[in-house]
């Protein structure tokens, strides 16, 4: 069977990165594109590229769009850029798909929900963002949605893998520096290794290849909610680094410019029944990324 072709649109972002790897194992060619040659900042420029690569005679079976402005706080006073990126170019990448008859795959967050929910949320609930980060991710869920029949949205929530800087590399770090660390204790999540994320994107990936795919909008998080504190401790509890406290403090006592919800864990249940792919296991992911990144550094 000849192998899937998937266009990455983001390269050196912890998704891409771990997508990348993924493809290792899988009969699938990995085509990884980022700036500079691709700059999502230029949308002339990328529909362009974005043509030309489509008509090519070896054009990807599939795009998995993995970029975005992800830097939540500094979002709130970029709000242009973090809209062009987020939802123009996402709208952008969607027509050029739909054109080419091409299926896409976009990431989208958590932090679409106002976080009043106290429990996980499922894909018809409603949605309320809290700060410029979620807005602009929800208008580029919407333009996709519009613009692209073919399209799989994903949303997914606190990532962490390996490859600094994400919050389980933040925290090791921070261990092997303090005797404390002080760590929100009122935001819930599902922690979600990438590297699970990235071998359910390509489960879907195939499945969108041969049209098979239902359609739609989906969550895929970790199995375990916790909180930022709770995540902090069973990340130093796995790396063993045992010299270092986590202090819980409520959320008003680490103030940032972006506001978060306080509940954001995902259901991931529509997702597993469509492509049996479960929930991330979030001790094996844990332990993995804990064991790789400790190798590493
Ligand atoms: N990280 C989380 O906790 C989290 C939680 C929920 C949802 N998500 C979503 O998951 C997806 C992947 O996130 P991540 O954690 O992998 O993010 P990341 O590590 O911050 O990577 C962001 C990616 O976006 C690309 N990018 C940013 N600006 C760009 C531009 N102007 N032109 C081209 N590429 C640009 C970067 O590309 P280059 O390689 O070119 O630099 C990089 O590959 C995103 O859609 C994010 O919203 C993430």
């Amino acid at each position: 069977m000849t192998a899937c072709r998937v266009l990455i649109i983001g390269r050196s972002g912890q998704l891409a990165r771990a997508l990348v790897r993924a493809a290792e194992t899988r009969n699938v060619e990995i085509e990884p594109v980022g700036r500079p040659m691709l700059d999502l900042g230029d949308i002339a420029g990328t529909r362009s590229w974005l043509r030309g690569r489509l008509q090519a005679p070896d054009r990807p079976d599939i795009i998995i769009n993995a970029a975005a402005f992800t830097a939540v706080d500094a979002a709130e006073s970029q709000a242009e850029q973090a809209h062009r990126i987020n939802a123009e170019a996402p709208a952008m990448i969607a027509a050029a798909c739909a054109k080419a008859d091409l299926p896409l795959i976009h990431v989208s967050t958590d932090y679409v929900f106002s976080g009043a929910k106290r429990g996980a949320w499922v894909e018809d609930d409603p949605t309320q963002p809290r700060s410029v980060y979620g807005r602009t991710k929800l208008a580029g869920e919407a333009a996709v949605a519009n613009s692209c029949e073919k399209h799989l949205i994903v949303r997914t929530s606190w990532l962490f893998s390996a490859t600094p800087p994400n919050f389980m590399t933040t925290m090791i770090r921070l261990a092997r520096e303090r005797r404390e660390i002080s760590v929100v204790e009122d935001q819930i999540g599902t922690p979600t290794p990438a590297a699970a994320l990235a071998s359910a994107l390509l489960t879907m990936s195939g499945r969108a290849q041969d049209d098979s795919a239902p359609w739609g909008l989906y969550h895929f998080g970790g199995d375990t909610v916790m909180s930022w504190a709770g995540f902090a401790e069973r990340i130093l509890a796995t790396a063993g680094l045992t010299g270092c406290a986590i202090r819980p403090i409520p959320g008003s006592k680490y103030p940032t410019d972006a506001e978060r919800p306080a509940w954001s864990a995902l259901n991931s249940s529509r997702l597993a029944a469509a492509f049996g792919c479960p929930p991330a296991d979030f001790n094996v992911g844990l332990a993995d990324a804990v064991r790789e990144h400790l190798d590493a550094h």
